[in-house]
C-alpha cells in the first residue's frame, strides 16, 4: 500500500497520455503553447502500461486516463484493453472534452473503460465557442448521448465563469439531471496559464444560486472525492469542487504521470520525478522506488487560498487537470 507522509493512503493515479488538445478552454489552454512535447519523448503504450502495472501491484484501484485530449491519442482504446486485461477490477475512467467520443464510445467501453467525466460548462453554442474557442457544443452534446447510450457512467464538470456561464448553472444541472448525469461545479483554479481576466464563482455564490430554484442537503466528502456533494429533496445529488478550501486536500489519495513519464505529487505545485529512464531500461523495481518516493513527498496542501494572490504555474493540460 502507498501511505503518504500525512498518512492518506495513495490509491488513484491519472495518467495524461498526450498535452495535446483540440480546444483552446480560456481557463486551460487560451493559446497553443510554445512548443508540444515532442512525439519521441511521449512514453509508448506498452511504457506506460509496465507503470500502471507497478502502481496496481503498490495497490493503486483507480486509473483515470487524462490529457490534453485523450482520445487525440490513436489507438486509446488498446491501452484501456491492456489495464483491463491485467486487473479487471480496477476503476477505470477517462476524462474528456467528448469531442470525438461520438464514433469512440462503444469501442473504449468493450475495451474496459466504464466511466468518464466530461465538461459541460454551456448548453449554448455561442457559449461554448467562446470558452473552448471553437464550434465545439454539437459534438460535445452528442458524445455525451453516445456514452450514456453504450452503457458508460457520466459525470459532468462546470466551472462557472461570471459574465461567461453563470448564468446557466441550474440548467446545466437540469440537463444533467435528466440524463442522471452527476454534475460537479468547479471553482476555477487560478493558474498562469490561463486567460488573465476569468473570475469564477466560489462556492458560497454557487450555492446561493442554487438555493434560489433548488433545496438540499450537505452530504459532505464521499469517501476520497475532491467534491462536496449535496442531496436535493429528489435525491440528485450535485457537487462543488474548492480547491481554495482548507480541507480540500485533506482526503486526498492521488498522483499523476504526465505523457513523458513525470510523476507529479500534487496539482498545484511543478515539482515531479520521472520514471521513464527505470521503465525504458525494464527497471520496475528502480520505477517502484521513484513512486514510493513522489507518495513519500507529496506535499500536505495546495496553495490555493493561501496568501492573497497564489496561483500554480502548473500547466493543467500537461496532467489533465
Ligand atoms: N480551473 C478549474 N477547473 C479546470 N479544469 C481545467 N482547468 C481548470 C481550471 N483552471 C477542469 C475542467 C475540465 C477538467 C479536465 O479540468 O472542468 O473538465
Ligand atoms: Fe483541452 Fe480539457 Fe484543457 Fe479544455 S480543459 S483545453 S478540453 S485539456
Amino acid at each position: 500500500m502507498l501511505i503518504d507522509s500525512y498518512d492518506r493512503v495513495v490509491d488513484y493515479i491519472r495518467v495524461s497520455v498526450t498535452e495535446r488538445c483540440n480546444f483552446r478552454c480560456s481557463y486551460c489552454m487560451p493559446e497553443k503553447p510554445f512548443s508540444w512535447v515532442p512525439k519521441e519523448n511521449l512514453l509508448s503504450f506498452e511504457e506506460l502500461f509496465e507503470f500502471m502495472k507497478v502502481a496496481i501491484d503498490e495497490g493503486v484501484k483507480k486509473i483515470r486516463i487524462t490529457g490534453g485530449e485523450p482520445l487525440l491519442r490513436e489507438d486509446l482504446d488498446k491501452f484501456i484493453k491492456m489495464i483491463y486485461d491485467y486487473a479487471p477490477e480496477i476503476d477505470l475512467a477517462m476524462t474528456t472534452n467528448a469531442f470525438l467520443l461520438k464514433g469512440s464510445a462503444q469501442r473504449l467501453k468493450d475495451a474496459g473503460l466504464k466511466r468518464i467525466n466530461v465538461s459541460i460548462d454551456t448548453l449554448k453554442p455561442e457559449v461554448a465557442q467562446k470558452i473552448a474557442q471553437k464550434d465545439v457544443l454539437k459534438n460535445v452534446l452528442a458524445g455525451v448521448n453516445e456514452a450514456l447510450a453504450v452503457g458508460l457512467k457520466v459525470k459532468a464538470n462546470m466551472v462557472p465563469m461570471r459574465g461567461v456561464n453563470s448564468q446557466e448553472i441550474v440548467d446545466v444541472l437540469e440537463y444533467c439531471k435528466e440524463r442522471d448525469i452527476t454534475i460537479r461545479f468547479i471553482e476555477y483554479m487560478e493558474n498562469s496559464h490561463a486567460k488573465e481576466d476569468i473570475q469564477g464563482l466560489k462556492s458560497n455564490e454557487l450555492l446561493a444560486i442554487l438555493n434560489e430554484t433548488y433545496s438540499f442537503e450537505d452530504e459532505g466528502f464521499d469517501g476520497s472525492s475532491p467534491s462536496h456533494y449535496y442531496r436535493m429533496d429528489d435525491g440528485y445529488r450535485f457537487g462543488i469542487i474548492e480547491p481554495y478550501a482548507d480541507d480540500f486536500c485533506k482526503q486526498c489519495n492521488r498522483i499523476r504521470l504526465t505523457a513523458e513519464g513525470n510523476l507529479i505529487p500534487c496539482l498545484y505545485f511543478d515539482e515531479a520525478m520521472s520514471i521513464a529512464e527505470s521503465i525504458k531500461r525494464g527497471d520496475i523495481k528502480g520505477a517502484a522506488a521513484v513512486l514510493k518516493e513522489v507518495v513519500r513527498t507529496k506535499p500536505e496542501k495546495n496553495r490555493w487560498g493561501g496568501e492573497e494572490g497564489e496561483s500554480s504555474s502548473r500547466a493543467f493540460y500537461e496532467t489533465g487537470g
